[in-house]
């Protein structure tokens, strides 16, 4: 071939990399492999093979672990886990930085072997994987380095079990065990069984590093093994990445147990160019969003929304741009896309789009395909109905759905038409666009001019269906640590007794009706529930609210979701200005609260609520995001967002307190609430309604429901709009609404049967501020 002819046809390659030194690693160890528990490893079990995607062969076979290696694994974690949170959070870094450079050192070895294992580009695995991999354990060698001095109210969890997919084996990986063991955390990690075979280099690596035995810990097999470490009464926490639906079974196993639990899982992210866009670019751009990985990527723009004036056009350039990507030998360098994990992915793809690609029109790229191994041709399917399957479900491999929009507006709606709510990427040259446009997408992280752009210092994760929690960043500690605070059980709290006296003391009938979209409503039922003082007087009678009343109020709560587009400043007037009406009536509260709870804290508890009132209009417009100093030529912006509608069942004890350290956190962040008042001492919480009708408090942004704990909770954690669902009563409700908040993956925050002191900083603080907030990276590039 003349230099001229490559010219014309830009043909180049092949360029493989050698994969001796990998094989040669596979064979050193008799292509066996056990399970990595207490520093050593085991000798090799029954098991299943690790296979190449690109070419069938076997590359190794792995151990399936049993009950036993589980609790082995577990007790070693456990006992490794006193000594290491002991260290100085120096110490520790000492070990993170150790494992960052090991990684460095070995990277070849890792990029190579990863490629062999999962199929992806080396490219992808040499440049992109294994450099944040390495990143990740520098970034949190420096977060064990300052957690002494900047986190001084966080411990560690203890042993967390972190179960991982196949399609970033090692990245995945370090995204779990970097922040944990930096906080003084163990681990027992599962990777996927299609590809453990860097987890167990990773497992050599600690050893050459000198870790601790114990600290980390990987055990290999398939989902049953997983289940075993959800399922394991000994570990507090597990981090879970991989499908909503396995995710939906790990909350439902998880709840009730006290586990701390992040889930990261599925998406179906909008790719957005408007006709302004510079086109080459957002091509360039879905080619990394759809194309990377194979498409294998939970955040991977898979859904492309395309200005109507530009679709044409940019479709047919995106046809050229796809017919010259090259597939072929994962370890050829000139190829862009490399195999599907394996013959059932590939399968599961190709029945996907035979079944339901006939409802649009079917694209796949005009590139020649290896005559063996797991491969798939780029595709592209337009003309689909936005709720046609493919424009709903993850299909996980290379294939793009596209539609068009005319307005922002209606990019927006498209966009947020999903269960999901993983990522989003913005192409527009017009900033202001730009950023008017990611607050209203429903995402964890948005790209802006650029996509899937990660990093160790900004946070990743979603809301709705696509789990919570966040990796990466100061918002990822949160995930391995908790709050030092002694707790103590908290006691049921039963009502008084039933007197004699029907009549109530003044003859005036006194019936609180339910505060429901900023007006007082009769409960739908028609029951009400009498409440008695502790010597038998009749004090009132309450609504008691059903279904209804609480579809009703989540109703008016969505009504008034602008709420979350007001001010902080709006916010923190509003919370002063029912402090100060609260204040002028705070004897008559106090006496109402003596009343009810036949105790003399009324007066302490009313200031106690006025001074929470004004701890969170100083919040409001306080608790600020950050900006992230990524290792690009721009910024990640994180930005606080509320989470939307939540319910929370308010502390029993206290019952004035309890209902304003609900409500207020939420209303200076920009949520609205649907609040279930003390169950045994409603009363306060009625009165209330009369202190928010004078205080400016927009329609449906705070509803009181009054009623019983138990059948509210059930309706609150089961409702489909509900984002967030918090539990303070003192009857143990977390279980029951751990496990039905499955349905829609609500965030929850229950007590566990602990009790919290209302009136110290226990009851009140950035705790809160971050129950009633998700996290946003809006990730904006620099330059032209
Ligand atoms: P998966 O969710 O079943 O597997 C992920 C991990 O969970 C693996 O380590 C697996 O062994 C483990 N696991 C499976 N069942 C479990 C259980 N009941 N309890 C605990 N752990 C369990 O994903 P799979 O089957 O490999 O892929 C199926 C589909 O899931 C893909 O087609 C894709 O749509 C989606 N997926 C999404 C990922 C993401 O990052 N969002 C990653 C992997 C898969």
């Amino acid at each position: 071939m003349s230099i001229q002819d490559i010219f014309e046809s830009m043909d180049y390659g092949p360029a493989p990399e050698a994969a001796g030194e990998a094989l040669a690693w596979l064979v050193d160890r008799g292509d066996t492999f056990g399970h990595f528990i207490n520093g050593s490893w085991t000798a090799p079990g029954k098991g299943f093979e690790s296979r190449n995607p690109a070419t069938g062969e076997t590359l190794a076979m792995l151990s399936q672990a049993s009950a036993d290696d589980v609790d082995a694994t577990v007790s070693a974690a456990r006992k490794a886990q006193r000594k290491w949170t002991r260290l100085s959070g120096h110490e520790r870094a000492r070990y993170l930085y150790a494992i960052a450079r090991l990684v460095q050192k070995y990277s070849r070895l890792f990029a190579v072997l990863e490629t062999l294992d999962n199929g992806k580009p080396i490219r992808e695995s040499r440049d992109i994987d294994i450099p944040l991999v390495a990143r990740h354990f520098y970034y949190h060698a420096g977060m064990a380095q300052l957690m002494e001095a900047e986190l001084p109210d966080a411990e560690p969890l203890g042993v967390c079990g972190q179960i991982i997919p196949w399609n970033f084996p090692l990245l995945m990986l370090s995204w779990k065990i970097a922040p944990a063991i930096a906080m003084g955390n163990t681990v027992v990690l599962k990777p996927a069984e299609y590809t453990s075979l860097t987890a167990l280099l990773f497992a050599e690596i600690c050893q050459e590093a000198g870790l601790p035995k114990g600290v980390v810990n990987v055990v290999t097999g398939d989902g049953a093994v997983g289940e075993m470490i959800v399922n394991h009464p000994d570990i507090d926490k597990i981090a879970f990445t991989g499908s909503t639906s396995v995710g939906r079974k790990i909350r439902e196993a998880t709840a009730g147990s006290g586990k701390a639990l992040t889930l990261e899982l599925g998406g179906k992210s909008p790719y957005i160019v408007f006709d302004d866009a510079d086109i080459d670019s957002a091509i360039e751009g879905l080619v990394d969003a759809i194309w990377f990985n194979q498409g294998q990527v939970c955040c991977a723009g898979s859904r492309l929304l395309v200005q109507e004036g530009i679709a044409d056009r940019f479709y047919a350039k995106l046809k050229t741009r796809m017919d010259g990507l090259r597939i072929g030998d994962p370890l050829d360098k000139c190829i862009d896309i490399g195999a599907i994990v394996d013959p059932i992915q590939l399968e599961t793809i190709t029945r996907l789009v035979d079944e339901h690609g006939g409802e649009g029109e079917v694209y796949h790229a005009n590139s020649a395909l290896p005559e063996t191994g797991c491969f798939y041709r780029p595709t592209l399917i337009t003309g689909l109905h936005t709720s046609a399957w493919l424009m709903q479900e993850e299909i996980f491999g290379p294939v793009l759905v596209g539609t068009t929009f005319r307005t922002p507006k209606e990019a927006v709606e498209l966009a947020n038409n999903t269960r999901y709510g993983l990522a989003a990427t913005v192409w527009t040259e017009n900033i202001n666009l730009a950023l008017d446009i990611a607050p209203k997408l429903a995402a964890g992280v948005v790209w802006v001019n650029a996509t899937n752009l990660f990093d160790a210092a900004a946070g990743f994760g979603g809301v709705r269906e696509s789990g919570f929690g966040r990796e990466g960043g100061w918002e990822g500690l949160t995930a391995y640590t908790r709050p030092k605070t002694k707790t103590k059980t908290l006691a049921p709290i039963s009502p008084f007794a039933e007197g004699k006296d029907l009549a109530p003391s003044d003859g005036l009938d006194r019936t609180a009706k339910l505060f429901i979209g900023g007006k007082q409503a009769r409960p739908d039922g028609g029951y009400m529930q009498a409440i008695w003082t502790r010597q038998g007087g009749l004090l009132g009678h309450v609504g008691i609210a059903n279904r209804k009343d609480v579809r009703n109020a989540v109703e008016a709560a969505h009504k008034a979701s602008g709420w979350g587009k007001t001010t902080g400043h709006l916010r923190a007037q509003i919370l002063y200005y029912i402090a100060e009406n609260l204040s002028a009536r705070a004897k008559e509260f106090a006496d109402r609260i003596d009343a009810m709870t036949g105790k003399r804290s009324g007066n302490k508890e009313v200031e106690a609520s006025i001074s929470r009132l004004f701890t969170y209009a100083a919040w409001a417009d306080k608790y600020d995001g950050q900006v992230h100093g990524v290792p690009i030529r721009g910024v990640a912006l994180a930005m606080h967002e509320p989470v939307g509608v939540i319910g929370a069942l308010c502390a029993d004890e206290t019952p004035l307190l309890g209902l304003i350290s609900a409500m207020a956190p939420a209303m200076a962040m920009g949520n609205t609430s649907v609040l279930v008042a003390s169950q045994p001492f409603p009363l306060a919480s009625t009165d209330f309604y009369q202190v928010l009708e004078t205080s400016d408090v927009p329609d449906g942004v705070v509803s009181i429901l009054t009623g019983d704990h138990v059948e509210l909770s059930k309706t609150l954690s089961d409702h489909l709009d509900v984002d967030a669902v918090w539990s303070f009563s003192s009857t143990d409700l977390s279980a029951d609404i751990e496990k039905r908040s499955a349905g829609n993956l609500k965030r929850t925050w229950v007590n566990n049967g602990q009790a919290r002191d209302w009136f110290s900083t226990d009851g009140e603080g950035r705790e809160f501020l971050r129950q009633a907030t998700d996290v946003k990276n809006v990730w904006i590039p620099y330059g032209e």
